[in-house]
């Protein structure tokens, strides 16, 4: 890859909301442990604070996720600047500028309302802030597939096609990279990841917590546009790409946008919505909303490698456990020697713990030839790894763009769920702490229902 210069400075705009503080200022403090932050860091809000709030707020976010190292923190805290004012007034443009001093090639991450990301990109023209900068914009990318379209023609108005970075942080995952390195570096799996020998393949993303005061976002999101149309069709598409050419550089992210444009799109009569009762309670919610907070799906791949392998997604929130999990099960062998029931598979188990399992069958002691399946289980310790964040913000310091979301990809993407948010279907109320609505059984029934995670202590 050709080498691009590095950013000058970070930029992030909506400093005092919920993203910063849950991922920007944690995965800051990493790269600055780690020596990898020597730039300013700005962050830009509404709110008239000012500097030693701003470290302060760093502070309490970093302490919440771990001990705080005061050497580390005072170099973090040393970085901060902090520039209050409105979006709309080209004074905070102004003083952003001013604040960047030499820096000529900021990276900024819009951690703000989408409504407000034009606005913000045109400040960033009009005060000469986005010259030759970078930009970093989280997903949902637009709504639908009318509005990521119009997203994406703002953004390019602006920024060079090579400068916006669309971010899924399930693509900073180490094991959700993993998928894609465990099929085409072993030679017993690449051979068998076709639908001659793959019976289906589920992912369940589920979460045991409601909305946790994001009710406002949330009910203008729902669990299509929050998790399905970006997180789970990203994993489906590193479980399902044609191998990649090594040593490409965008190989990969070719190979996946190969996947979601042969994704067929997912009929409502392939699909349960659901909503937990208690939702519309919440604050930020409208009364009556009809905003699915679960969504189950039966997914269909339209090429050779896939055609007839059905890929099952769901997720939701106030589900039994949190947990997300990847299933891979086979088909039984042609020739059966000896009863080969229930099938082979691997399970990946992606969070909150890391784990890799074979269902194999073995022999059972005895005069027979008959077996059971026992699970080998590869437990992964998690010693000193980058987040997802801390990765994907480095990569994007860098401008490298091979673990963010190809806009061809999002629109790909958006055409699969496109039939479901048309739908209009009010969803299907369940009990938290339920698997979600019964009639999501229906969709896996053929393939022996869902597997369901289970919490991290248990076995399986
Ligand atoms: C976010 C969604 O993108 O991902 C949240 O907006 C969800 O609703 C979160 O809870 C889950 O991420 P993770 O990494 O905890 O699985």
């Amino acid at each position: 890859m050709t080498e691009t210069p590095r950013s000058d400075a970070f930029v992030f705009f909506g400093a005092t909301g919920d993203l910063a503080y849950k991922q920007i200022f944690p995965a800051l403090y990493a790269m600055q442990r780690r020596g990898h932050l020597d730039m300013p860091v700005i962050g830009v809000s509404r709110s008239s604070w000012d500097k030693a709030k701003l470290v302060q707020r760093a502070r309490d976010s970093i302490s919440q996720h771990g001990q705080i190292d005061e050497q580390v923190f005072s170099g973090l805290a040393e970085h901060l600047e902090y520039v209050s004012g409105d979006y709309q007034d080209q004074d905070t443009y102004r003083c952003l500028r001013a604040a960047l001093g030499q820096a000529r090639r900021p990276l900024h991450y819009l951690a703000i309302p989408p409504g407000m990301f034009d606005v913000v990109v045109r400040g960033l023209a009009q005060s000469g802030c986005a010259g030759e900068a970078r930009v970093v914009v989280e997903k949902p990318f637009g709504r639908d597939l009318a509005t990521a379209r119009k997203l994406e023609a703002m953004l390019t108005e602006t920024f060079a096609p090579g400068s916006i970075f669309r971010i899924d942080h399930y693509l900073g995952k180490e094991p959700v990279q993993n998928l894609l390195y465990f099929r085409y570096a072993n030679v017993f799996a690449e051979p068998i990841w076709n639908r001659h020998h793959i019976d289906s393949i589920q992912i369940t993303m589920a979460e045991s917590f409601g909305v946790q005061g994001r009710g406002s976002f949330y009910d203008g999101v729902g669990a299509v546009r929050d998790v399905i149309q970006n997180h789970m069709l990203q994993v489906v598409s590193l479980l399902a790409t044609e191998p990649p050419p090594a040593g490409h550089p965008d190989a990969v992210r070719d190979a996946q946008c190969r996947v979601f444009q042969a994704m067929c799109p997912v009929l409502p009569q392939d699909a349960v919505l659901g909503q937990f009762q208690g939702y519309q309670s919440e604050p930020g919610v409208a009364a009556g909303s009809r905003v699915e907070t679960y969504a189950a799906l039966r997914l269909a791949i339209d090429n050779e490698r896939w055609s007839g392998v059905p890929f099952f997604i769901r997720s939701g929130k106030c589900l039994p456990v949190t947990a997300t999990e990847v299933l891979v099960k086979f088909k039984p062998l042609r020739h059966a020697v000896f009863d080969t029931t229930p099938s082979n598979y691997f399970r990946f188990r992606i969070s909150p713990d890391v784990l890799l399992c074979v269902g194999a069958r073995v022999k059972l002691p005895g005069e027979a030839m008959a077996g059971e399946t026992v699970e080998l289980t590869a437990h992964h310790q998690a010693a000193d790894e980058m987040s997802p964040y801390e990765r994907l913000l480095g990569d994007a310091l860098r401008g490298d763009p091979a673990l963010f979301a190809r806009y061809e990809s999002i629109e790909a993407a958006w055409r699969v769920v496109t039939p479901l948010l048309e739908s209009g279907a009010a969803p299907l109320p369940y009990e938290p702490g339920s698997w979600g609505p019964k009639q999501a059984e229906g969709l896996t029934a053929a393939v022996g229902g869902w597997h369901d995670p289970k919490p991290p202590d248990s076995k399986r």
